[in-house]
C-alpha cells in the first residue's frame, strides 16, 4: 500500500517533468516546474526512507537485492543529474548561451533517468506473493 502510494507520486513527478520539458521555453515557467519536480523527488526519497522498513517487509525487495540496487543506483543518479540541471539551467539564465547544447542533452538524459527509477521501481518492491 505504502508502496502504491510513492509510485503514484513518482508518476505525477514524471508527468510534471513532461509538462516542464514541453514549456521549456517559457523560461520562468520552466524553472518554477523543474524546481517543483525536484523538491517532490528529494520529498518522495526521505517519505521513501522514513518507511522503509514497512516498504521492504511489504515487498520483495529483501529476496531481490539485484532489483532493488539497480533501482537505487538509477535512482542515485538522478538526482546527481539534478545537480547538473540546476547549474547549467543557471549559466543558461546568465545569458551564458554556450551552456544551452549541455543543458539540453543533460536533460533528456535526467528524463530518462527518471523514467527509468519510475519503471524500476515495479521490479524492485513487486507486492509478496
Ligand atoms: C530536471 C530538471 C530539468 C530538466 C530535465 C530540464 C530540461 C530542459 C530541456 C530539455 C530544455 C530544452 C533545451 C533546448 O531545446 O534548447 C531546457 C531549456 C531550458 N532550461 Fe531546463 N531543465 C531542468 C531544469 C532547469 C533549471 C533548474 C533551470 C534554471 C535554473 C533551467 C533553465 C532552462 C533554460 C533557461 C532553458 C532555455 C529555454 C530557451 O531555450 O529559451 N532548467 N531545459
Amino acid at each position: 500500500m505504502e508502496a502504491l502510494f510513492m509510485q503514484i507520486q513518482s508518476f505525477c513527478i514524471v508527468a510534471l517533468m513532461a509538462v516542464g520539458i514541453y514549456v521549456n521555453k517559457r523560461r520562468k515557467l520552466h524553472v518554477k516546474i523543474m524546481s517543483l519536480a525536484m523538491i517532490w523527488d528529494v520529498a518522495l526519497i526521505l517519505q521513501i526512507e522514513l518507511s522503509r522498513s514497512a516498504i521492504l517487509k511489504a515487498s520483495k525487495a529483501m529476496d531481490n537485492a539485484l532489483a532493488l540496487n539497480v533501482h537505487v543506483s538509477i535512482a542515485v543518479s538522478t538526482v546527481v543529474f539534478y545537480c547538473f540541471m540546476i547549474y547549467t539551467g543557471r549559466a543558461v539564465l546568465s545569458g551564458n548561451h554556450s551552456f544551452r547544447k549541455r543543458h539540453r542533452a543533460l536533460g533528456y538524459t535526467t528524463f530518462i533517468l527518471r523514467i527509468l527509477t519510475f519503471v524500476t521501481s515495479f521490479w524492485a518492491v513487486a507486492p509478496k506473493a
